[in-house]
């Protein structure tokens, strides 16, 4: 059994972040293992920034989004120079094994540190969701219920003028999120990067809807996708004579109390991290299947492939009018 691990949080913060590092470090200690904290993300383990965790340092986080061990994208941890500073820092603190709670790319690093000689268990926690290796990320179900509730109030103003709303919602480069939430808020139409820009579709789209009586539009649109919600919003007007405005949604979409599903899936995936690290298996990263937590080598996980969910796709325009 390892005596001592750390955690830490890394990449984009997502809410339930808290609620992972809380899981891991109650865990840990309930086996008999001490628990050190580390400060934003890989640069900690390089910089040598280390806390002590006991249960009362995780009281009250739950409830909180962010990441109360702040977190970091770090360039010098992809530098083998930095790699080898950090698993230096982590012999000098006898930390045997590393929970590392974030997405892919830090995941890529929790790799680099396995094969160097400190194991390592990668939680998926991204609000795009966009983990090839998992369902489910930690932060996406907060993320989409955040911007649930934002593009809610849009329509409450666009309706009084007769408008069409195009918003913008995060993803980075994938759609889920966008995809999710333009069901959920009724959208007109949903523009994601995984399926070809037709602008003339949501004009016909637009059209069709007026005949039937419908005098507002919400248009949800990924970040990913080339062409912004400026532009969109301005082809519309122009094309259909329905005033439009552009709404970038932004990083608001990343705070906010975690939902219950959040808190409840990083309890799960972190306890489940400190279960492998405990035994000594390193290089995997856990992930949401079904409604199991279950796990994959880190190599594996990387080259898995995730595609967006067609059927769900399929249903979103069947019933967009
Ligand atoms: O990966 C999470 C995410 O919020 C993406 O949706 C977005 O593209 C990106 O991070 C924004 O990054 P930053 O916080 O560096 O602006």
């Amino acid at each position: 059994m390892m005596k001592k691990i750390a955690v830490l949080t890394s990449g984009g913060d997502t809410p339930g972040m808290n609620a992972a590092v809380r899981s891991a470090v109650r865990t840990a200690i309930s086996m008999g293992m001490t628990v050190k904290g580390v400060y934003r993300g890989y640069n900690g383990l390089i910089d040598n920034n280390f806390v002590d965790l006991d249960l009362r340092s995780v009281s009250e986080v739950i409830n909180r989004a962010g990441t109360f061990l702040y977190t970091a994208r770090s360039p010098r941890f992809r530098e083998e120079e930095g790699v080898l500073e950090a698993v230096e820092n982590c012999k000098k603190n006898d930390i045997e094994g590393v929970v590392v709670i974030g997405g892919d790319g830090s995941f890529r690093g929790a790799r680099e540190l396995s094969m160097k000689g400190i194991p390592c268990v990668g939680v998926p926690a991204t609000i795009d969701n966009d983990i090839t290796s998992t369902e489910y990320a930690i932060g996406f179900d907060t993320a989409m219920n955040t911007a649930v509730d934002m593009i809610d109030r849009l329509r409450d103003t666009i309706r009084s003028h007769d408008r069409c709303s195009a918003v913008e919602v995060m993803g980075r480069h994938a759609g889920h999120l966008a995809l999710q939430v333009g069901i959920a808020t009724g959208a007109t139409a949903i523009l994601i990067p995984e399926i070809e820009l037709n602008i003339d579709d949501v004009i016909s789209k637009i059209k069709q809807s007026q005949k039937i009586g419908k005098n507002h539009f919400i248009i949800v649109v990924a970040e990913g996708v080339a062409c912004g919600v400026d532009e969109i919003a301005k082809i519309i007007e122009e094309k259909t004579g329905v005033e439009s405005r552009a709404t970038v949604l932004g990083h608001v979409q990343r705070g906010g109390n975690p939902t219950v599903r959040d808190r409840v899936i990083a309890t799960r995936m972190a306890n489940e991290a400190v279960y492998l690290l405990s035994k000594g298996i390193g290089n995997r990263v856990v992930a949401y299947k079904g409604d199991s937590i279950v796990n994959y080598d880190i190599f594996e996980a990387l080259n898995m492939k995730k595609e967006i969910d067609v059927d769900v796709l399929r249903v979103a325009e069947e019933v967009s009018i």
